[in-house]
């Protein structure tokens, strides 16, 4: 095969009704509920660079400058994903070759800002070009949950919902564009950062700890598949009170179902409950105590407040005052990921390693 070197981008996205609970631990990430989200603008991105040689004697994989080990039995699970997966499209592909992964992110890994769901995706694309095999959007949004879960929604822009499915082998288990980015163009996720460190407990372990432990758990489930008509609803009327209400709900549920695990999974910190009260506090101020504002936390203790440019002074001055507030990212929706002409590639020909080692 030509050795085409091929650079992908894709974007986190924000989970509005969450993915928590999986209905498979083998390496199909099959969730237990439907999920929406909102997939990020470029502002926060993840850049992935391909290339099949035969000068490789093995897979390599490289984040963030760091080679990451992906053979032998003592490797994480989410390298095993990986390496399942370039295992399952070479083989769709008929190539033969080893692959070198050069992929980096703009913004902190593992605090729950989702880089492994804009990781993912990128890598999927990214090998999908490479490997010449044409897959659609639902092909690649299958490809891509089986690496990590919201992953699937990463595939497109705009707003995007994942339908749980039924079938055990997870083939009507992906996610699909609801609402494109133009049609509430208005709406931005402001992301207040304030621990940008790696999260304590990983969401794989943390999925299977609530399902197991959680007395609450069971009543998320229809909650959630409720949660997700509401956003539907609410985005398409363009209605920012409901859509704030229900997704504060849902990320409440969520953490309330990961505190009822057993021991206990808290990612919020005090800034991160500080932002609470301070979105409760604005919403309330507001005529008739219409909400204009939601927060919502991912597996971390890093705030997404989605909102709309025309309330976006109101939040940052009622997070003014709030102690740890490291950085206010802003993002609007994203057209999912796309390839990057050749000049953009990380990796160095010469070398097959990156371009910037660490
Ligand atoms: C809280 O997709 O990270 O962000 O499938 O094990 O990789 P794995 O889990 P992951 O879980 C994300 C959970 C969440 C909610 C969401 O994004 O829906």
């Amino acid at each position: 095969m030509n050795s085409k070197v091929i650079t992908a981008l894709a974007t986190p996205n924000i989970a509005m009704i969450k993915y928590w609970g999986k209905r498979d631990y083998t390496g199909l990430n099959t969730p237990n509920n439907s999920s929406i989200s909102m997939t990020l603008d470029e502002t926060l991105n993840t850049k992935t660079t391909v290339m099949f040689s035969d000068k490789l004697d093995s897979d390599k994989l490289y984040i963030n400058g760091v080679e990451e080990n992906i053979h032998g039995d003592n490797v994480s699970e989410k390298s095993k994903y990986i390496k399942n997966t370039l295992i399952e499209m070479r083989k769709l592909s008929g190539v033969k070759e080893n692959v070198v992964v050069v992929s980096e992110n703009n913004f902190p890994s593992g605090a729950g800002i989702a880089s492994s769901a804009s990781g993912a995706a990128a890598l999927i694309y990214a090998l999908n070009e490479a490997l010449e095999l044409k897959m659609d959007g639902k092909q690649l949004s299958i490809m891509a949950r089986k690496i990590s879960g919201s992953a699937c929604r990463s595939v497109f822009g705009g707003i995007v919902k994942w339908n749980v499915g039924s079938h055990d082998d997870g083939s009507d288990s992906f996610a699909e564009m609801a609402f494109d980015v133009q049609h509430w163009k208005e709406l931005i996720d402001m992301i207040a950062v304030v621990d940008p460190d790696t999260k304590k407990v990983s969401s794989s372990i943390g999925h299977e700890a609530t399902v197991r432990t959680s007395v609450l758990y069971k009543n998320r489930v229809p909650f959630a598949e409720e949660g997700v008509t509401k956003i539907e609803d609410a985005i398409k009327n363009k209605d920012l009170d409901s859509l704030s209400k229900v997704i504060m709900r849902d990320s409440n549920n969520m953490h309330a179902t990961m505190l009822d695990t057993w021991p206990p999974i808290m990612y919020l910190n005090d800034s991160s409950k500080e932002i609470v009260y301070k979105i409760h506090q604005l919403n309330d101020s507001q005529q008739d105590k219409k909400c204009i504002a939601g927060y919502t936390f991912d597996a971390g203790p890093n705030a997404h407040i989605i909102t709309t440019d025309e309330h976006k002074e109101e939040v940052l001055t009622a997070l003014k005052d709030v102690q740890g507030i490291k950085k206010i990212f802003e993002s609007h929706q994203g057209v999912g990921p796309r390839i990057l002409p050749e000049n953009e590639s990380l990796l160095d020909e010469n070398t097959l390693t990156p371009k910037k080692m660490k």
